[in-house]
């Protein structure tokens, strides 16, 4: 019996929250292990919507244990926000259903002001980041200066840490005419939210070493995609964590071994959120049409998302990178009465045709798709639950994209609705 890992294989949006909610009825355990509450992770469950950004996808599951690992990097006032939104909804979450990594480093209220000054600074080179201080509040867990949450519960060296992370900061600000930030106002946050963020802290290493003695399937989800992955995103166009479930082990305190079948959620065309290369980019009628039928609008920003035909090369190079053993295809439906649909192959870059994406920031501008075209089809697959019910040509579409990207589907997503999931293979049995 393997744990599952879920991760996105694009740029995000692929629908991980939805298929870690269908998939955590399998399991005891569902983690977050990097990301922040840049991430938006939408349910449907009879109609019900509900919106996730830090809370993982199994907690609206009675009887799961949701856990945010020590690779996430925690917005205790996000966090509690949702927490309430999420409890009015009528989904019960306590201390014993939800558990957060001692050693979470915090995001706090100068991070998201950093995070929105440095992109209007940028100009036209803006990253497009979700403005919630994601960045800043990794760079400070590298420079080894981060409030942890841990922190919150020792006074004493509580005021000797703000005021390492506010000599750095106050000197930026300095040099950029800013108004520096006062400790005793972040002081007396941090003292405010202590009480009612401290009772969900834990040693989230020894839960998930205990749960896993015990025979538990753990679903460890990622937010963001690979191609946002910091190493081997499309940088600098990415967010600031390593999305591959390669963090999954480092990101929750288990070993590598812990990780077993890796699901890459991949849409059946493509989006991205904010700036940055994007090779099948449609931006004519097209385009249009496949957000207005995907309802592509971000769920954290309500920005629109860019869209575009399907990518094998970007999707081939995510499997590979990230070792991913199956994927999970969501938003087929949303292909459904298109006459003619594309995927792409190859770039053609300098002359040439290649099959990957350069590294090189220039290059990722300049390589253009070469398409293989497809017949569409005009049968209705929303809602599909079974194989039967898919049109030959979704099959021809589906099986020639697992030829390209050299992986199996192992499920399949017909809706938004829980339900309307096809399963072709139990990752949990591998
Ligand atoms: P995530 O960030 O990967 O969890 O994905 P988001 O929740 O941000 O975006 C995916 C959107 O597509 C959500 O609104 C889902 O409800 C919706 N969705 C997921 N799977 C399907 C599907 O198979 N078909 C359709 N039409 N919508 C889907
Ligand atoms: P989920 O988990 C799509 C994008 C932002 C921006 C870049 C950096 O819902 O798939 P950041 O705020 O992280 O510094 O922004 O990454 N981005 C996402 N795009 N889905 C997400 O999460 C994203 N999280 C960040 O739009 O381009
Ligand atoms: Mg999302």
């Amino acid at each position: 019996m393997a744990n599952v890992a879920v991760v996105g294989s694009q740029w995000g949006d692929e629908g991980k929250g939805k298929i870690v909610d269908w998939l955590s009825s399998r399991a005891d355990v569902v983690v977050r292990f990097q990301g922040g509450h840049n991430a938006g992770h939408t349910l449907v469950i009879n109609g019900v919507v509900y919106k996730l950004s830090l809370l993982p996808s199994g907690v609206v599951r009675p009887g799961k244990l949701s856990v945010i690992g020590n690779g996430v990097v925690v917005d205790p006032w996000a966090l509690l926000r949702e927490i309430e939104a999420i409890k009015a909804q009528g989904v019960e979450i306590t201390p014993d259903s939800l558990i957060v990594a001692e050693n979470c480093p915090l995001i706090l209220p100068l991070h998201s002001t950093v995070d929105k000054a440095r992109e209007e600074a940028r100009g036209a080179n803006r990253i497009g980041t979700t403005g919630r201080g994601i960045g800043p509040a990794y760079e400070d867990k590298v420079a080894r200066r981060a409030i942890r949450l841990c922190d919150l519960a020792d006074e004493a060296l509580l005021g000797e840490k703000v005021d390492q992370l506010l000599f750095h900061h106050n000197a930026l600000l300095r040099g950029l005419g800013a108004a520096e930030l006062d400790k005793a106002e972040l002081m007396a946050q941090l003292h405010e939210v202590a009480p009612k963020i401290l009772p969900y802290a834990a040693v989230v290493w020894e839960r998930l070493d205990e749960a896993r003695r015990q025979g538990k399937r753990i679903l460890f989800e990622g937010a963001q995609g690979a191609m946002l992955d910091v190493d081997h995103g499309t940088y600098p166009f990415v967010t600031s964590s390593n999305t591959v479930a390669g963090n999954a082990a480092a990101g929750s305190g288990m070993g590598p071994g812990a990780v077993g079948h890796v699901l890459g959620i991949t849409k059946a065309y493509t989006t991205r959120v904010g700036s940055g290369p994007f090779p099948t980019e449609l931006l004519d009628e097209t385009g249009d049409l496949i957000g207005q039928r995907g309802r592509e609008f971000g769920t954290v920003t309500g920005r629109k998302r860019r869209c575009g035909w399907f990518d094998a090369v970007l999707v081939r190079q995510a499997i590979k990178t990230g070792g991913i053993t199956g994927i999970a295809l969501t938003k087929l439906d949303v292909l459904d009465g298109f006459q003619e649909l594309k995927v792409c192959t190859g770039y053609r870059y300098k002359g040439e045709i290649i099959h990957h994406l350069p590294a090189a920031q220039t290059a990722q501008a300049e390589v253009e798709p070469v398409y293989e075209s497809f017949e569409g089809w005009s049968e209705s697959t929303q809602g599909a639950r079974s194989w039967a019910e898919l049109p030959a040509t979704a099959i021809k579409y589906i099986r020639r994209i697992e030829e390209l990207i050299e992986a199996p589907v192992t499920l399949l997503s017909t809706s938004p609705e829980r339900d309307d999931t096809i399963l072709v293979k139990d990752p949990f049995e591998d």
